[in-house]
């Protein structure tokens, strides 16, 4: 796909997604790449912009990460960060030193806002730094064109070379007009004309899709999430009844969700088969109390279903998977689609007959695939909806899986859900939902004793999943979870919320 391309080269500084995404919401496409990238990947690469990420590691240290100066040479503009910053100025003479007073956190910065970088901004606003080191002398040919009562150099640049040094986080929200900087260096200094945008997008991939395919046959598992949906809904623009998605009930889904998903798709010209698998997936469940064991029969099983449902097709031309830009830089760039193409679909390449993956959400941040995903007219509750593991509720429904246990749960969460969007607060939640302990306590209800379960109910804040913040929802809303859930689902006397972040806990209670 044509479109202008700018290179963040990482230097392991924790802002670097970050960095990313500042770039593309400025409608320039950008990539996140290794420091060790060859100078001649990036020759070919053809960016019109490279931006040096910060990182932990001080320049003058032996085997700090450093780079190839003739990236200097290639006549395309740098914009050093925090780390990249020292770096540019050591590797071009100039001299890096440990600070006589560091600074970290919020810091009044003075700038010339005649140059390009800080153009149209005011002369002295707060900006975020964090650093021990600084740039205490210049490189030939640079000058400071920002100060704090700290830090002689804030920023530098080398106008005729087109390279710029910022000792501070502009992609960080800390820093006042911060992403107004980034934009100055787009548009002002890479000429960026700003062609990254999701309508655009769009558009290129569905008429790229529609030559790959040609007439060919397109398979596609479809799980109601995210990702999966809004790559079904691309590729039917693109391919129309060539596509056949299957999406597997396996019984363990949301309350309603599985006609939702298949409303959501009714008026797609593909082919859309559900599997109504429940009692198949129920039956194997049986009985088994372990939750790594619960996982496996659950994965184990949607192959099976996928498997007999692909030998119906018969051989198809494309596999679509739904694989994002953040599972493709986890995995490690290069080899990511083997890896994912496994995770994704739980082992389909190996079973499925099929000439090609088709990936084509692979460049894109999971607020722009739901960006995308708006663009393609998806409804609003499948395009912001949370995510939600691929073994469903059998892992929240603690211990044995019944399909009794099931219902319960679906209606306490239906409720649960209800009333965070009732009360407008799931943007302020990332993900939330009941749990079904196995656990049974003594309540009064009446006139009666009841002997019934303890739901649990979780709510996390996160930006990744991997640690988590317990949502600190108003008791006034779990005041009104709790009586609705309590008056409203049988068999639940007792609800308790977890007040555990993430680590020590995890997010799903197995
Ligand atoms: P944990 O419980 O590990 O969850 O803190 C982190 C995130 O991953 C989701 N999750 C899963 N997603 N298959 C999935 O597709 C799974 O087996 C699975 N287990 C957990 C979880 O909902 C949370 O968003």
């Amino acid at each position: 796909m044509a479109h202008q391309f700018v290179l963040v080269l990482d230097f392991g500084g924790q802002y670097n997604q970050l960095i990313a995404r500042r770039v593309r919401e400025c409608d320039v496409y950008c990539e996140v790449h290794p420091y060790k990238t060859p100078i001649e990947k990036i020759r070919e690469m053809n960016p019109i912009g490279i931006i040096f990420t910060g990182g932990p590691n001080s320049v003058y240290e032996e085997n700090s990460p450093k780079v190839d100066p003739a990236i200097f040479d290639l006549g395309v503009p740098v914009l050093g960060l925090c780390y990249g910053c020292q770096l540019m100025a050591h590797t071009l003479g100039g001299v890096v030193s440990s600070a006589p007073a560091r600074e970290f956190g919020k810091t009044e910065t003075l700038f010339n806002n005649s140059t390009q970088l800080f153009k149209g901004l005011p002369a002295k606003s707060i900006t975020w730094m964090s650093h021990n080191d600084y740039v205490e002398k210049l490189p030939e040919g640079f000058v400071s064109v920002a100060h704090t009562q700290d830090c002689p150099v804030a920023a530098m640049e080398n106008k005729e070379r087109r390279l710029f040094g910022i000792q501070f986080h502009p992609e960080v929200n800390h820093t006042v007009n911060g992403v107004k900087m980034l934009r100055n260096f787009l548009y002002e200094v890479c000429g960026a004309t700003g062609d990254w945008t999701m309508g655009d997008y769009a558009k290129t991939a569905i008429a790229s899709i529609r030559e790959k395919v040609g007439d060919g046959k397109v398979l596609l598992a479809l799980s109601g999430g995210v990702d999966s949906s809004v790559a079904a809904a691309l590729v039917s623009k693109a391919v129309g009844d060539q596509l056949t998605c299957i999406y597997v009930d396996h019984g363990l889904m949301r309350k309603n969700e599985s006609d939702e998903i298949e409303r959501a798709f009714a008026d797609e010209p593909f082919k859309f088969i559900k599997v109504d698998a429940e009692k198949r997936f129920l039956d194997k469940l049986a009985g088994v109390t372990d939750p790594e064991r619960k996982r496996k029969i659950v994965g184990e099983e949607f192959i099976r279903v996928f498997e007999e449902e692909g030998k119906k097709i018969g051989s198809v031309d494309y596999l679509v998977q739904g694989t994002i830009y953040p599972d493709v830089i986890e995995s490690g760039v290069g080899d990511a689609a083997v890896i994912k193409s496994h995770h994704n679909v739980g082992g389909l390449p190996d079973y499925v007959d099929f000439k090609e993956i088709i990936e084509p959400l692979r460049q894109l941040f999971k607020d722009e695939v739901r960006a995308l995903g708006r663009e393609l007219g998806l409804p609003e509750y499948l395009v912001s909806r949370q995510p939600f593991p691929g073994p469903g509720l059998c892992i929240r429904v603690l211990g044995e899986v019944t399909k009794d246990k099931l219902d319960i749960l679906r209606d306490a969460d239906y409720i649960f859900r209800e009333e965070i969007a009732k009360y407008g607060y799931d943007k302020d939640v990332h993900q939330y939902f009941a749990v079904l302990t196995n656990m049974r306590s003594v309540g009064v209800m009446g006139d009666g004793r009841t002997y019934d379960y303890t739901l649990a109910l979780r709510g996390v804040t996160t930006t990744d999943f991997m640690t988590a913040d317990w949502a600190r929802i108003p008791y006034e809303i779990l005041d009104k979870v709790s009586v609705r859930i309590v008056n409203e689902v049988g068999h639940i006397n007792r609800i308790v919320y977890d007040i555990t972040s993430k680590p020590p806990a995890t997010i799903e209670w197995e």
